[in-house]
C-alpha cells in the first residue's frame, strides 16, 4: 500500500517522521460503541420523544470514539505535508496512518492505493476520470445512482435488474461475451441501499477475472455493518464514505489496484498532486497524492480511521445487535396487512438492515411524515437515488409504475424500541389511519395545525 510520500508534496519540507502510537491495538469488544446524540429527544404532537432513528442508510450518527479522536486531533491541527513545524509533522503522520488503519479496514492488498476522497460519489467520479481510454463498464440497473451513472453513456453496459443472483451472473457473463474490449469494468453494489440484500462478491469478482474484466464494489451500504475484504474478494476497487460509517467529517475512500490510478489523470489538478513543475511541464505524483490535490481533509481521514478501528473492535456486537434488530423489524412489518417488503432475490435473501417497503393504499410520502410528526420516528421516502430499481420492484403485473416506498434502516443509534414502535406505527395507521388529520399540499404532506418540528431552535454556531 502507498502511504508516506518521500517528500513533501508541495516540494521543501521533509516526510513526517513523527512517531505516534497505533490508533488502536485491541482485543474483540464485546459491547456496543456509544453513537453521539443516543438521548436525542424530538418534537411529536403528543409531546417530547426519545428519537427513533431508522434512517442510517442515509447518513449515520457519529461515534463517540470518532467525536473523541477528532477533538483531540484539533488541539495539534496544523498543515498536512507542507509544514516543518511540529504540529504539522504530527497531522501529517496522522493522515497516513489513518490510511494505513483504513486500508486494513478494507482487507487492501500491500500494493493497493487508498485515497481519500469526499464520498463514494466522489470515489466513482475518480475512478471513472482514472480509467484507461475506451475502458467499457458493465453496471446493473440495482445499483445506486452514483454507481450507475458516472461511467459516460456510451461506454456503459446496462444490464437490467436481475430476480436471482444466477440469474445476474448469467446476464453479466452473457454481457462480458457480447462486448470484448482490451479494458472492461464491472461495478456492483455490495450490499442494496433499497433492499439491504447482500451481493455474493466473490463470486461476481471471479466471473468478471475468467473474462478479463476487473471489478469495483460499492460498499456504502456495507461498511458500516459488516466486513470489507478487497483482498479476500479478490475484487479490485472499493468505495465508501464516511457519512454512513459513523465518521461525518466529509472524507469517503477509493481503495484498490494502484496501476490505472497512476497512470490516470490526477482528479484534482493543483499543489500536492504534483511531482515537479516547470515552465516546460507538470510531471504528476503518483500514489494518493495524485488525486489528493489541494490540502487534505485531515480531520475527516481521522475521524473515518477512528470509526474503521472502532467497528473493527466491535464487530461481532455490531453484527449481533443488527441482526436482532432486523429479525424484528422484517417480521413485525411482515405480519402488518398491507405491508410488502420490497426484494430483488426474494424475502429470504442475506440482508443488512435496510428495509424498503410499500403500505396498501397509503402514499410512502404520507407514511414517513406520520412516522415523524406522530410518532418521532425518522426514516425516508422515494425511490432512494435508485429509481431504475424501485421502479422494477414496483412494478405491478400490468406494467404501471407505482411511485415510492418507504425505508426503514437500522445501525448503531436504533434500537429495539424504536424499531417496535415503528411497526406499531405503521399497524395503527393501517388499522385506524393516522390520529391527526393530512393534507396533501403543493409541498407535500401537512398536518392540520402546527408542525411540532417547526419549532424556533438556536443555531449550533
Ligand atoms: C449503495 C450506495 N452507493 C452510493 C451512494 C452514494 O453515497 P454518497 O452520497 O456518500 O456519495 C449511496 C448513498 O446513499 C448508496 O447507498
Amino acid at each position: 500500500m502507498s502511504v508516506l510520500p518521500s517528500t513533501s508534496l508541495c516540494g521543501g519540507a521533509p516526510a513526517p517522521v513523527v512517531r505516534t502510537r497505533a490508533l488502536h491495538v485491541v482485543p474483540e469488544a464485546a459491547s456496543l460503541p456509544a453513537v453521539v446524540g443516543a438521548g436525542l429527544r424530538v418534537p411529536t404532537l403528543s409531546g417530547d420523544t426519545a428519537y427513533a432513528n431508522l434512517d442510517h442508510a442515509a447518513s449515520t450518527p457519529a461515534l463517540e470514539t470518532v467525536r473523541a479522536a477528532v477533538d483531540r486531533a484539533l488541539e495539534t491541527y496544523s498543515s498536512v505535508h507542507r509544514g516543518a513545524g511540529f504540529a504539522s509533522r504530527l497531522t501529517s503522520a496522522w493522515y497516513e496512518q489513518a490510511r494505513a488503519e483504513v486500508a486494513s479496514f478494507v482487507g487492501a492488498r500491500a500494493d493497493d492505493s487508498v485515497v481519500f476522497t469526499r464520498t463514494t460519489t466522489d470515489s466513482w467520479a475518480l475512478l471513472s476520470k482514472a480509467l484507461p481510454s475506451r475502458t467499457t463498464v458493465f453496471v446493473f440497473g440495482t445499483e445506486h445512482h452514483s454507481t450507475l451513472l458516472p461511467w459516460g453513456r456510451f461506454r456503459t453496459v446496462r444490464l437490467p435488474v436481475p430476480q436471482t443472483v444466477e440469474d445476474a451472473r448469467a446476464l453479466l457473463e452473457e454481457a462480458l461475451n457480447d462486448h470484448p474490449s482490451r479494458h472492461r469494468l464491472v461495478v456492483l453494489t455490495a450490499a442494496s441501499n433499497v433492499t439491504g440484500e447482500v451481493w455474493p462478491i466473490e463470486r461476481f469478482a471471479t466471473l468478471a477475472h475468467d473474462h478479463g474484466a476487473r471489478i469495483a464494489v460499492d460498499a456504502a451500504q456495507l461498511s458500516a455493518h459488516r466486513r470489507i475484504d478487497l483482498a479476500g474478494w479478490d475484487a479490485d476497487y472499493v468505495a465508501f464514505s464516511g457519512h454512513k460509517t459513523y465518521a461525518p467529517y466529509g472524507a469517503g475512500v477509493l481503495a484498490g489496484r494502484s496501476d490505472w490510478l497512476d497512470a490516470g489523470s490526477p482528479y484534482l489538478l493543483g499543489g500536492g498532486a504534483t511531482r515537479s513543475v516547470t515552465e516546460e511541464g507538470t510531471t504528476w505524483a503518483t500514489g494518493p497524492a495524485r488525486h489528493e490535490g489541494g490540502s487534505p481533509n485531515v480531520i475527516g481521514a481521522i475521524a473515518l480511521a477512528a470509526a474503521c478501528a472502532t467497528i473493527s473492535r466491535h464487530r461481532d456486537a455490531i453484527e449481533a445487535h443488527e441482526e436482532q434488530l432486523l429479525e424484528r423489524l422484517t417480521t413485525g412489518l411482515g405480519e402488518v396487512p398491507g405491508v410488502e417488503l420490497l426484494s430483488i432475490f426474494g424475502e429470504d435473501h442475506d440482508r443488512v438492515g435496510v428495509v424498503a417497503f410499500t403500505v396498501d393504499g397509503w402514499d410512502s410520502s404520507l407514511v414517513s411524515q406520520v412516522l415523524s410528526v406522530e410518532h418521532g420516528i425518522g426514516v425516508r421516502d422515494g425511490k432512494f437515488c435508485a429509481h431504475l430499481l424501485v421502479d422494477e420492484l414496483l412494478e405491478d403485473p400490468w406494467g404501471e409504475r407505482s411511485g415510492t416506498a418507504v425505508r426503514a434502516s437500522i445501525g448503531l443509534g436504533s434500537t429495539l424500541e424504536g424499531v417496535d414502535r415503528l411497526v406499531s406505527a405503521v399497524a395503527g395507521l393501517v388499522a385506524q389511519g393516522p390520529s391527526a388529520d393530512w393534507t396533501l399540499t403543493e409541498s407535500g404532506w401537512a398536518v392540520d395545525g402546527t408542525d411540532p418540528r417547526d419549532v424556533e431552535v438556536e443555531r449550533p454556531w
